[in-house]
């Protein structure tokens, strides 16, 4: 695994990236969330514009300081982050979507707190839209970068969602193994590319994982 730092390569492109999770709300005071940081897509939005990237970064609610140069859109549900994402696709170069979003959502949204009453609860749940794959259906010249979470089979699932939603590559993280993932400083993955080439990432800090990446891509994009 090399790491070839080529300063500047990105410069008069423009970089999406999306991260972090997103919050659907059942009432004023309550949601359903999961536990994504940001980490990783913060990382990736700062390395793009370290090499020198028009960077937006769309993220969820997260606890984390904009990286330098990033212009930063704040979403909270997946039907937001789906609006400021399509919104912005026609006009960029790469788009890397590493938020964590919500596959449901509640049915009904109350507008006022819900009152517990006796006995158990229901919530009807019902499916947001699938961002990564409408922009899959929409692309043109646009680089499209996926992120899968697994925690069996990484290879088979990434693979699969990389056809099934027209991807130019998929990082997949076996979120299963101890330090990779969710919260963690570090992560392990697996780039695997349209011509399903794999790249094995071994566990590193998601700043050095971030310029891997960045690496791949740019193997992919000018076929070194
Ligand atoms: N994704 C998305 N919109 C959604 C759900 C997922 O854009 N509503 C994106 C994620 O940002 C990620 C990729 O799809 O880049 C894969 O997400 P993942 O949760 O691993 O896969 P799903 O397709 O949602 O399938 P499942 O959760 O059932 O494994
Ligand atoms: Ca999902």
């Amino acid at each position: 695994l090399k790491n070839i730092d080529r300063p500047g390569w990105l410069e008069g492109k423009r970089v999406l990236v999306t991260a972090g999770p997103t919050q659907e709300k059942i009432d004023p005071v309550r949601y359903f969330t999961n536990p994504s940081t940001g980490k990783m897509g913060f990382a990736l939005a700062g390395e793009a514009a370290r090499l020198g990237a028009a960077v937006t970064l769309v993220t969820g609610p997260v606890q984390l300081d904009t990286p330098p140069g990033v212009d930063r859109v704040d979403v909270t549900t997946a039907e937001e982050m789906y609006q400021a994402v399509h919104d912005r696709f026609g006009t960029q170069d790469i788009v890397i979507k590493s938020a964590a979003v919500a596959d449901y959502r509640p049915a009904i949204t109350y507008d006022h707190k819900m009152k517990k009453q006796p006995g158990d609860y229901v919530v009807e749940m019902e499916r947001t839209k699938d961002i990564l794959k409408t922009l899959g259906k929409e692309k043109k010249h646009q680089f499209l970068l996926g992120f899968a979470a697994e925690t069996t089979n990484p290879l088979g699932y990434g693979k699969e969602k990389l056809e099934k939603k027209n991807l130019d590559a998929i990082v997949v993280n076996n979120v299963a193994v101890e330090g990779a993932g969710f919260g963690h400083e570090t992560n392990a993955a697996i780039y695997i590319n349209r011509n399903f080439e794999e790249t094995e990432l071994p566990m590193m800090s998601k700043q050095q994982l971030a310029q891997h990446i960045f690496n791949q891509i740019k193997l992919d994009i000018t076929h070194e």
